[in-house]
């Protein structure tokens, strides 16, 4: 029996082996059969399955519940790799084709919104529905981006020296985006330390310095611009049930975009929570929670 869980992550750790690296994940309430339900949860930058800790319980009221750490973050591992968008797709694509999920509700966060929707995208028929909030949803203006005086730090995040100065020398992103200013709950040490220990040495903030580096913003870099369109082009044609969660000022999903998105999606359903930056999940996480349960309920448990 491993017995790994903890009083904050009371979840048991499990390990795969994708492309030769370990994968951390939790695989709550797998009953060895094809579940009727997978919910795949997908964090960004620089989380991890951590995230999720106060969602997953309700979750697992409707089904299999699955939270990976990408890779290079949380408690996978974290090999020399280039860590580009495409490298940390192949990974997760890896991840859910080793695992056979099928029946998926992905819940997505931030840039686990670009791995899941690219995901769907090429794997339609294992696709059921899509939870998503505070993420790269489209590509941007730099006018859609957050507010000042954050606009501007991620104008320097993106600066090549600047930003590698910041975020791989100094851990800003660590320290300042996530655990200052990215929620307005005060974090107890002991999530803070949660949070920081895979970023302690320098090698190991590179992917959390690169991320905002690929944010499709005034359409740069041209391929990030492209992939997200797509994505984005896409969602418009799906039928499945969609749910979003949005906050305000919020960082990556401006009020624009849900007016926008509630025209041009169908069967999308949009909760406003209120007052918040962009790891929402620190916030409202019984808000989130019920949410989900209430929208599954509507959408899967009622003839319609
Ligand atoms: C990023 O890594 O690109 C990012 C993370 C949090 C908020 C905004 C951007």
């Amino acid at each position: 029996m491993n017995n790994n869980k903890t009083s904050i992550f009371p979840f048991e750790s499990r390990f795969i082996n994708i492309y030769g690296s370990k994968i951390h994940y939790i695989d709550e309430n797998n009953n060895g059969e094809n579940s009727q339900t997978t919910f795949v949860c997908i964090h960004g930058n620089p989380t991890s399955s951590f995230l999720w800790r106060n969602i997953i319980p309700y979750l697992k009221t409707k089904g299999r519940v699955i939270a990976l750490d990408l890779i290079g973050f949380g408690k996978s591992d974290k090999p020399d790799i280039d860590y580009s968008i495409a490298t940390h797709s192949k990974y997760v694509n890896g991840f859910i084709n080793v695992l056979k999920l099928q029946n998926i509700i992905f819940v997505l966060h931030d840039w686990g919104l670009v791995f899941g929707i690219s995901y769907a995208r090429e794997n339609a028929d294992k696709i059921k529905g899509l939870v998503f909030m505070e993420g790269i949803l489209k590509p941007m203006r730099w006018n859609e981006l957050a507010y000042e005086p954050v606009r501007t730090v991620f104008k320097f995040f993106r600066t090549p020296l600047l930003g590698k100065l910041m975020n791989v020398n100094l851990n800003m992103f660590v320290k300042i985006v996530l655990l200052k200013l990215g929620s307005n709950r005060k974090l107890s040490q002991e999530e803070k330390n949660y949070y920081s220990k895979p970023f302690l040495k320098m090698k190991s903030r590179i992917p959390v310095y690169l991320f905002p580096t690929f944010l499709p913003l005034n359409g740069k870099p041209k391929d990030l611009y492209n992939l997200t369109d797509e994505n984005h082009k896409w969602l418009q044609n799906t039928k499945f049930p969609k749910l979003i969660f949005w906050v305000t000022p919020g960082i990556l999903i401006k009020p624009e975009t849900v007016k926008e998105i509630k025209v041009k999606y169908n069967r999308l359903t949009d909760i406003y929570l209120g007052n918040a930056t962009h790891y929402i999940q620190e916030d409202y996480p019984i808000e989130i929670g019920k949410g989900i349960i209430n929208w599954y309920k509507s959408n899967y448990e009622i003839d319609v």
